[in-house]
């Protein structure tokens, strides 16, 4: 299988984190790293894509403003309806998606975006500006964490807009791209502390939200997930829908030093995406929410609004990511809400609770 880590071994040299800024010793800002980022020769990041990427950031505080509020905003709860899945909407679901269309539409960056809680794409209203770029995101992960208090993200991917679609509407086959035509990738995680974790295919970088003066501000970057922590996460009680291979690689975990591995495993599971890959970017691990093997791969996590982000950022970061059978980000989408099985984390682990290919 190839669950290899193409993308770091071929990616250019990650830059240093630029210096804390001299006169206030304060970590550098999001604006400048980006503003840093499209100077390099190789410009991963030309202004359109630094604009949009400081409006996702805005939206993503506006969001964690509108979370925090919590029962004192009329926030929690469910609204009675039902996502595109077929998932009861939070209310905090549909406030997030709302600031994130807001946000985006006006600015001239983008031709359409999609997200995980609208059936189909919203393209850009022909009173504003079209722009080079497509942006998808999930407004709320995790989000049966919200009435409980626990860690919720936004996750997000930039695609660029085929060309041909520059004299026509955009179409929802425009958005089905693999995941290594993502020029950009990302989550906010509205935790203990609210934070922006963002690739543009240089490194993996960490922004924390200064809430005194309402800017985020590099605290990591270039990150790189330590190797060899052996840390699992997987919902268990969704063990029966598990493949063999599966099913025999967390058992072998679990029997830990008694088992055929001879060493210990823990396990975690926060039931938000974005909390479990922040942790295995800083900590090591792996991630599994498989496939259920007995319904022809039907699966729970989709691979544009959570799958792909994730893969570039867990890639760029020197992990792996699978589908169980191949590399994610070399997976073709076939409609805008598709789901696939998703292991990722550290390499070694994910070639072992992936199958070989025959
Ligand atoms: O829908 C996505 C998600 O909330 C992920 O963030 C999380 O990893 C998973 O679903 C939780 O699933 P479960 O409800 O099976 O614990």
């Amino acid at each position: 299988m190839s669950t290899q880590t193409p993308v770091i071994d071929s990616a250019p040299a990650a830059p240093a984190a630029p210096a804390p800024n001299p006169q206030s010793g304060q970590p550098v800002t999001l604006t400048r790293f980006l503003i840093e980022q499209q100077r390099r020769p190789d410009s991963p990041c030309p202004p359109q894509l630094r604009l949009l990427l400081e409006t996702v950031a805005r939206a993503c505080k506006a969001i964690n403003f509108a979370i925090s509020k919590g029962a004192l905003g009329d926030v929690l709860g469910s609204l009675g309806s039902e996502n595109v899945q077929g998932e009861v909407q939070k209310k905090l679901d549909v406030i997030a998606n709302d600031l994130l269309l807001d946000a985006n539409e006006w600015g001239g960056q983008l031709a359409a975006m999609a997200s995980e809680e609208m059936e189909s794409l919203h393209p850009i209203p022909g009173r504003f500006p079209k722009g080079e770029y497509l942006l998808v995101f999930d407004p709320i992960d995790g989000s049966s964490n919200i009435d409980v208090n626990l860690s919720v993200g936004t996750i997000f991917s930039v695609l660029r807009a085929p060309e041909a679609c520059a004299g026509r509407d955009v179409a929802e086959a425009d958005f089905l791209q693999p995941g290594t035509s993502q020029v950009a990738a990302g989550y906010a995680i509205y935790g203990p502390q609210t934070l922006l974790v963002l690739t543009v295919g240089t490194g993996v970088y960490e922004f924390t939200l200064d809430r005194e003066i309402g800017s985020w501000r590099m605290t990591d970057g270039p990150m790189q997930m330590p190797r060899g922590n052996r840390e699992f996460a997987v919902n268990m009680a969704r063990r029966r829908q598990w493949s063999p291979h599966v099913a025999r690689y967390i058992e072998e975990r679990i029997q830990g030093s008694e088992g055929p591995l001879g060493v210990d495993y823990n396990m975690r599971w926060p039931a938000s995406m974005v909390a479990d890959v922040h942790r295995i970017i800083k900590r090591g691990g792996i991630f599994l929410y498989p496939a259920d093997h007995r319904k022809g791969g039907s699966a729970r996590l989709r691979l544009l609004y959570e799958a792909n982000p994730m893969s570039m950022l867990i890639e760029q970061a020197g992990g792996a990511s699978s589908n169980g059978h191949a590399r994610i980000l070399d997976l073709v989408p076939t409609g805008l809400h598709e789901r696939v099985g998703v292991i990722l984390g550290d390499p070694e682990e994910v070639a072992a609770a992936s199958e070989p290919q025959g």
